[in-house]
């Protein structure tokens, strides 16, 4: 009798435990949801004020009403306001009246960047005051900019590069700069960060491209941004249906280019200008990365060259905690009270603290560490985030990433004579196949 209640009675019993506890886990997730929708609505809500389409368009509206006066102009803005081959999409960021959206430009995507939504809020342009004020040539146009952006950057601008990549652009030009073209572009001068961008485009390849502009408004290539939400960083998904993506390719092999792009554009900021190029603020969400898996730095707020750099590390101190500029830092000298000028960390340091420790966790958080490289990479990683190593880090590093990125291809760099990579299988798992495992 005993028997064969003890072998039938756990069964309902387990039944019913298990019946509850899936009961409370339902009520547990049916709550935790009600919850995080309920904060996704006030944060909607809240944002709604500030980042709408309708918000957007009176400011798109105000653009072309006076660019119609006269008062402003640009290359772009007979597209947007006359034949409408530039048209809003939605709105990327507001805050404090910096205004980021997206459009769409005969088919390609843009983002249109201000600082301030209107252009009155801008300073004039002070020889424009004078009624009898001197025709301004084009050459005294590169003259202002060029001393405007020396000022902005902090820079010591050579006759070389700059003056003479803007003098190309207006050669050949008769006519005399008009109020509203003079007015624009003096506009987007007091923009640091269209500045930054201006000065670099012809010279690099890891800032973000300027298209044109409007009044106070430029057009950027549209790209994929980075968001810390996202699991590889990047939306590698938008760059996986691309044609060349389709093909065995992974996500991981994905992120190694990715990270290679890092590499050579932390090299570039250190080596290629007359300075030392500083990125103060890493962040995903400050890079983006092209279709080529080229990083690219879309939010320059943060970035400088080392004079203006060491301009401001150099602030009163008591401690080390009073030379902390965002990701930048330096030393406070305590008997003179006076931070250094020079940093003591690294873009380098930062990026493997912030952007590479995430793909590449310490061995025993992710499970996907079994390749000795992988391994090494890992520990590279984290040595580089602390600060040690220096330049045989970055040379090991870079190593490391070119040697996985190989080894996941499964072709030797020197070309594909395989031929059949359509399987997209990894070769350390092909070779552990190969060993009997
Ligand atoms: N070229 C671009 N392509 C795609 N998205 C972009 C681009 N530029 C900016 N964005 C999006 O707009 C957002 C805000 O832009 P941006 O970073 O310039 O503003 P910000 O005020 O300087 O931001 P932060 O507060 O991070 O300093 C970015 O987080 C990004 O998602
Ligand atoms: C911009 O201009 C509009 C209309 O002139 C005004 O209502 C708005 O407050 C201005 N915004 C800022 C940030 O100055
Ligand atoms: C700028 O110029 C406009 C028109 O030329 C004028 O109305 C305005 O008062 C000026 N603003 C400043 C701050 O000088
Ligand atoms: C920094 O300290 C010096 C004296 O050591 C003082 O004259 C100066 O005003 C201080 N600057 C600031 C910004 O506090």
């Amino acid at each position: 009798m005993g028997l064969p209640r003890g072998s039938l009675a756990p069964r309902p019993l387990r039944l019913k435990i298990s019946r509850r506890r899936v009961g409370l886990v339902i009520l547990f997730w049916f709550g935790s949801w009600l919850l995080l929708n309920g904060l996704l609505f006030i944060h909607k809500t809240l944002l709604s004020d500030i980042c709408t389409d309708d918000r957007s368009r009176r400011i798109l509206q105000r653009l072309c009403e006076e660019y119609r006066r006269g008062i402003l102009t640009g290359n772009l803005c007979h597209d947007l306001c006359v034949s409408r081959t530039l048209e809003y999409e939605r709105c990327l960021y507001y805050e404090s009246g910096k205004k980021v959206m997206k459009a769409d430009w005969r088919g390609v995507p843009v983002v249109l960047k201000s600082k301030l939504e209107n252009f009155s809020s801008y300073e004039n342009f002070s020889l424009l005051e004078y009624q009898d004020a001197p025709e301004l040539l084009p050459m005294d146009i590169v003259l202002y900019a060029t001393l405007e952006m020396k000022n902005s950057l902090g820079l010591e601008v050579k006759s070389s590069t700059v003056p003479q990549l803007w003098a190309r652009r207006l050669r050949g030009r008769q006519q005399k700069v008009t109020r509203a073209e003079l007015a624009s572009l003096w506009s987007l001068l007091q923009q640091e960060e269209y500045t930054f961008f201006r000065v670099l485009q012809d010279l690099s390849q890891h800032v973000v491209k300027v298209l044109g502009s409007c009044g106070h408004f430029y057009a950027v290539e549209y790209l994929i941004a980075g968001q810390a939400r996202m699991q590889h960083l990047f939306a590698l998904e938008e760059l996986l249906e691309l044609p060349w993506g389709r093909k065995g390719a992974s996500g991981r092999r994905m992120v190694l280019h990715i990270a290679l792009s890092f590499m050579d554009m932390i090299r570039h900021f250190e080596d290629d200008f007359t300075h030392r190029l500083h990125l103060c603020d890493v962040k995903p969400e400050n890079f983006a990365v092209r279709k080529d898996l080229t990083v690219v730095a879309i939010d320059a707020d943060l970035a400088f060259f080392e004079p203006k750099m060491q301009a401001i590390l150099e602030q009163n101190c008591t401690s080390n905690d009073d030379c902390v500029f965002f990701d930048c830092s330096s030393r406070c000298d305590v008997r003179r009270h006076r931070c250094g000028s020079e940093r003591i960390n690294s873009n380098l340091q930062v990026i493997c603290d912030k952007i590479f420790s995430y793909w590449f966790p310490t061995a025993y958080l992710g499970g996907r560490a079994g390749h000795p490289l992988e391994v090494k990479l890992r520990h590279t990683v984290q040595e580089c985030a602390m600060g040690a190593g220096g330049r045989a880090v970055q040379e090991r590093l870079l190593r490391l990433l070119t040697q996985l990125l190989q080894d996941s291809t499964g072709t030797p760099a020197r070309g594909h004579q395989h031929g059949d990579t359509s399987t997209g299988t990894p070769a350390h798992v092909e070779r552990h196949r190969a060993n009997g495992g």
